[in-house]
């Protein structure tokens, strides 16, 4: 049988990793600036994740829904304790997509109403209804006519307010638009989408499954405007590599038998592996890293006079390089053995392990200066 063919993929076969690296199957070191699309936070393979797992397989794997586990709970209090939403309530499930697909639904489910307000260029993953959210051409979905979702462009007040109304079941955004190539909402226009779901009875919904566990610098992206969402959606850098998703929901959502579920959400090895994460992203100080590291690199990268747009938040940051220069990317990966994101043609995306210390930031801005000069 073949796969599937949908990834443009490198010819590279990564056979081992560790902290910021990876090892191919000829033995070749990678720097790794990408994290697999943002989802290595403690490192690869850190000890006390492969630990935590190890031991919890030789227990007990898998069991239903059904019966109670603990560790669901214990997850629930310390992803509370640490994002600074304990009073919201812990859905679990599987993936980034999955996450958006049940809040989407929650809100319907919340509101009795069916509309949603998108933003341009957004990306909220490839079920149904995560890809109704989404604005990218390249991302088809036949499915899109069967809902109704509106899409503004980020950042336009006018066009917000215009579009807002009693009708609006929720507005879903990322904390910072991923895909997109990193474009950061504006502080003020997250406060105006909290204040006009307020208004209208609507739902604020805030996608993290890129931009949260702290790879902003702090816990949740949307949290540099001082506002509070009604629901958020995680995967990615929740479970380091492990396939886990998690929605965070207000105490004015009521739940209900039935009214969400899954198979695999909530197993003992998510939440092991979750839970390491976050013991990991405490004790090592990874928000403070990802703050401190990422301004850094930010800052450094601003002095390079053919690097256009420097933006981000932390350690999730993108820039824009010239025509002339469009096969850095390729360059960085075959040359230098560093890997990093892209966004359309131009524009390329960090997004490493939050542990990225500064040699590490430095060894890239090094290579950066051999092949752009300063
Ligand atoms: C902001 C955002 N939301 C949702 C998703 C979908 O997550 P998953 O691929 O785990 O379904 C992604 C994936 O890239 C994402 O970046």
């Amino acid at each position: 049988m073949k796969l599937f063919d949908v990834y443009p993929l490198f010819d590279i076969t990564p056979v081992r990793a560790q902290g910021s690296y990876l090892w191919d199957d000829k033995g070749e070191q990678y720097l790794d600036l990408y994290g697999g699309h943002a989802v290595i936070s403690i490192g690869h393979t850190h000890p006390r994740y492969v630990k935590a797992i190890t031991e919890q397989l030789g227990k007990i794997a898998f069991y239903s829904n059904s019966v109670q586990n603990p560790l669901q709970q214990q997850l629930a209090e310390e992803l509370g304790r640490q994002s600074g939403y304990a009073d919201h309530a812990l859905f679990l499930c599987n993936s980034g997509a999955e996450a958006n697909e049940n809040a989407l639904k929650l809100a319907s489910f919340a509101t009795g109403r069916k509309k949603v307000i998108a933003f341009k260029q957004s990306f909220h993953g490839r079920t149904s209804g995560a890809v109704a959210a989404t604005d990218n051409p390249k991302i088809v979905s036949p499915f899109n006519a069967g809902h109704d979702i509106v899409f503004v462009p980020l950042n336009d007040a006018a066009a917000f307010e215009a579009a807002m109304s009693d009708e609006v079941a929720a507005v879903i955004i990322e904390g910072i638009q991923g895909v997109a190539g990193i474009r950061v909402p504006e502080d003020r226009f997250l406060q105006l989408l909290r204040r006009q779901c307020d208004a209208h009875g609507a739902l604020l919904i805030l996608d993290e499954v890129q931009s949260g566990y702290g790879r902003s610098g702090k816990f949740f992206s949307h949290q540099y405007a001082g506002i509070q969402a009604d629901i958020i959606t995680l995967a990615k850098g929740m479970g380091n590599g492990f396939p886990v998703g998690g929605v965070l929901i207000s105490p004015g959502v009521r739940p209900c038998s039935g009214m969400l579920g899954t198979t695999f959400g909530g197993n003992y090895l998510a939440c092991v592996a979750c839970l390491a994460v976050l013991d990991v992203i405490a004790e090592e100080g990874l928000v403070e890293n990802a703050l401190e590291t990422g301004s850094y690199l930010m800052e450094q990268l601003k002095k390079f006079p053919l690097l256009e747009q420097v933006r981000g938040r932390g350690l999730m940051i993108g820039f824009d390089v010239p025509e002339s220069h469009q096969s850095l990317r390729k360059a960085l990966l075959f040359k230098h053995r560093i890997f990093t994101g892209a966004s359309g043609k131009q524009t390329i995306r960090l997004l490493p392990s939050l542990s990225l210390s500064k040699a590490e930031a430095d060894r890239f801005l090094e290579v950066l200066q051999l092949e752009l000069g300063s």
